[in-house]
C-alpha cells in the first residue's frame, strides 16, 4: 500500500456512515464507499484518503498500532481501554452517556458490596473507587440489562442512548457517569510524520461539527 495515503478507520454501522458523511462534506469523499457491497476498504487517490470499516470497539486498536493513521472512536472506548493515541476532535455525533442503572425497585444498602455488571470494567471501577464504594465487578459482553433482572447483579454500568432498552426491561438510570460522543483520534507516530495532512482533515471536520 502506498504510504502517502492517510488510512482512516471508521466504525462500521450507522455512526460510521454519519461520520463518513462528515469526511465527505469536508472534501474527503470516496464515492465507491456508497456502493452496495461488502468491501471493507475504499480509497480515493485524488483526496489521498483510504477508509476501512472496522468494528467500532476495534478502531482504537487499529489507530494505536498504526494500521490506521486516524480513526473515529467513542469516548467510552477511549476511557475504557486508554489507548496511546491523540484525541484531536469531539465530532459531537454518537452522543449518549455512560450510566448506572438498576431495577426500579432497587434500594441500595451502602453496607453491602455492590454487584456491578458491565462491559466497561475500568470505567465502573474508577467511578466506584471515586465514591469509595466496595464493588464486585461482573464482566459481561452484551445484554447487560438482563443481569439485574435475573439477580446476577444489583446494578449495571452501560451506555444509555434513548433510554428505551432500560425502560422496556423495567430498569431505570440512577446516575450519569460521563457523557459520550465520537472522537477523532490519531496515531502518535503518524501525527508526527503526516501532521499537516491530519491537521487539514481535522480542520475540515471541525467545520462540519454541529453543536
Ligand atoms: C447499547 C447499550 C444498550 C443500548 C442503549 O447497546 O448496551 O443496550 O445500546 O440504547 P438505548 O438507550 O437507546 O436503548 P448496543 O446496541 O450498542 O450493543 P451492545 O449490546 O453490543 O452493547
Amino acid at each position: 500500500m502506498a504510504n502517502n495515503m492517510i488510512n482512516v478507520a471508521l466504525p462500521k454501522g450507522r455512526l460510521g456512515e454519519k461520520v463518513y458523511g462528515m469526511f465527505a462534506a469536508a472534501g474527503y469523499e470516496c464515492p465507491s464507499i456508497l456502493e452496495p457491497n461488502r468491501k471493507l476498504i475504499f480509497e480515493n487517490g485524488a483526496t489521498g484518503v483510504r477508509y476501512f470499516w472496522v468494528k467500532p470497539s476495534d478502531v482504537a486498536i487499529y489507530v494505536e498500532r498504526g494500521a490506521a493513521d486516524i480513526g473515529v472512536a467513542g469516548k467510552d472506548i477511549l476511557l475504557e481501554y486508554m489507548p496511546e493515541v491523540y484525541e484531536l476532535l469531539d465530532l459531537n455525533v454518537g452522543r449518549c452517556r455512560m450510566a448506572v442503572a438498576a431495577m426500579k425497585a432497587f434500594r441500595d444498602n451502602p453496607e453491602r458490596t455492590l454487584r456491578v455488571a458491565t462491559k466497561f470494567t475500568r470505567i465502573a471501577r474508577e467511578y466506584y473507587a471515586g465514591l469509595g464504594r466496595d464493588i464486585d465487578i461482573i464482566h459481561l459482553n452484551g445484554s447487560i440489562e438482563i443481569a439485574p433482572i435475573l439477580g446476577l447483579s444489583d446494578v449495571i454500568v452501560d451506555i444509555v442512548e434513548t433510554g428505551k432498552t432500560l425502560l422496556e426491561n423495567d430498569l431505570e438510570p440512577i446516575e450519569t457517569i460521563v457523557p459520550i460522543s465520537a472522537r477523532l483520534i490519531a496515531n502518535k507516530v503518524s501525527f508526527k510524520f503526516h501532521g499537516e495532512q491530519i491537521e487539514a482533515i481535522c480542520r475540515g471536520l471541525a467545520q462540519q461539527v454541529k453543536q
